[in-house]
């Protein structure tokens, strides 16, 4: 018989289990700038306890939009904690790197090749069967196609199989809620979601109610980090290394400008900001600090983002503000959100690291509030590159 492919932390996990031993955690390495094979976010505690909570709807769901393939499970009842079981990622991050930017094509091979060894993995750390499972879920969009279609056939196989529902999820959704895992009752509140694709201000009444405050006219905000990173030399994705770099440069040193911060609207625009780097780098060919650079464009970002995200609280009465999606991994803007918050007498929200960038426990949690609310999608429903979240 083959051997299953396993990742290293499962291997270690594995032979953590072997041997009787606690299990071997990895802490996800915030400051690489890689951001691989991420390891698992995970609360298991055996089989007794899985088995004691039969009863407990128990989700399964895969993530496939982009150049991650995610499969999580979480177990939880309404008005409850929710608890991730097992969340696993594989991130195709160094195989895209050398072509600068995600290649679709590539990407959905990947996603083919190794999602069954991540289902196979992701049961094992949260010790359950496919039996156990009360419904199936995957992002159907928004997201690259035919990465899109190897995660919601697999789940939708998956269902069909063992005659349990299926649900479509929308990633964006998905990030929004992200800040919430753990809990089922999602408290009013403001939340931006920031990543490599959207940048979204919203009105959050409950968990599916929701309000569209604004969004970027031009650049998502990671896509913005993407290209300046890419302007500085630096590999694909370049927020992490943004990030990096900016530790030790002067965020003042060059006065970019802030789009759109005291227009009436909340929407974003980053498009100004990138044109005045290129143009900054143009001028000052080969004597430019990086460093620099990196920290201005980081603290441009940041002011923007903060300052129409409390303008945004203050115009909905909410007392609460969530963050999210990849940008939000950021340490530098996490810090301005905890300030600016403070200062405002707001509460800061922020998703756990390992549930920032893209992964399935947030697709998953996502999937349970709406199991639990009832909802199901339709086994012949398409995928939908360009879903809007409302
Ligand atoms: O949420 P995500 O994994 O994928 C999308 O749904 O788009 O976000 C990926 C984005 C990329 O643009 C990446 O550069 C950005 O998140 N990102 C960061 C950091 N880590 C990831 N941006 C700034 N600082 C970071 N530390
Ligand atoms: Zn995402």
């Amino acid at each position: 018989m083959r051997r299953p492919f396993l990742y290293p932390w499962a291997r270690r996990q594995q032979a953590a289990a072997l041997h009787g031993g606690p299990p071997d955690f990895l802490e996800y390495d915030r400051g690489s700038p890689t951001n691989r094979l991420r390891p698992p976010f995970f609360h298991g505690r055996g089989a007794g306890w899985a088995a004691s909570l039969r009863g407990v709807p128990l989700i399964l769901a895969i993530e496939s939009s982009c150049d991650e393939t995610a499969v999580a499970l979480v177990r939880g009842e309404a008005g409850c904690a929710a608890t991730v079981l097992a969340s696993v990622v594989a991130s195709q991050i160094e195989l895209h790197r050398q072509f600068g930017g995600v290649v679709p094509e590539l990407a959905s091979r990947n996603h083919s090749l190794h999602l069954h060894a991540l289902v196979e993995q992701a049961l094992q750390q949260a010790a359950v069967r496919v039996g156990d499972i009360d419904a199936f879920a995957a992002t159907t969009g928004p997201g690259l196609a035919s990465s899109l279609l190897i995660g919601s056939t697999a789940a939708k196989a998956l269902a069909c199989a063992t005659r349990r529902p299926f649900l479509g999820i929308n990633h964006l959704e998905g990030h929004l809620l992200s800040p919430f895992v753990g809990d089922t009752q999602v408290v009013a509140h403001v939340a931006l979601i920031v990543s490599g694709g959207h940048t979204l201000l919203l009105d959050v009444a409950g968990a599916g109610r929701y309000h569209k405050l604004g969004g970027t006219r031009d650049d998502a905000a990671g896509e913005a980090f993407d290209k300046v990173g890419k302007m500085l030399g630096m590999p694909y994705p370049g927020g992490p290394e943004i990030e990096i770099r900016a530790r030790d440069g002067n965020p003042a040193a060059y006065a970019f400008p802030r789009s759109m911060l005291h227009d009436a609207h909340l929407d974003f625009s980053f498009s100004g900001l990138k044109t005045a780097v290129l143009y900054t780098l143009q001028r000052e060919a080969g004597k430019v600090s990086v460093a620099d650079v990196a920290a201005s464009f980081q603290q441009a970002v940041s002011e923007i983002l903060v300052a129409k995200t409390l303008a945004a609280a203050q115009r909905c009465g909410r007392r609460t503000v969530a963050l999210s999606g990849g940008v939000s991994l950021n340490q530098a803007l996490r810090e301005a959100f905890a300030q600016a918050c403070g200062r405002a007498g707001l509460e800061l929200v922020l998703a756990a690291p390992s549930l920032c960038t893209d992964n399935a426990a947030m697709i998953g949690f996502a999937a349970l509030l709406r199991h639990l609310a009832g909802e199901s999608s339709p086994l012949d429903g398409d995928i939908h590159p360009h879903l809007p979240l409302l």
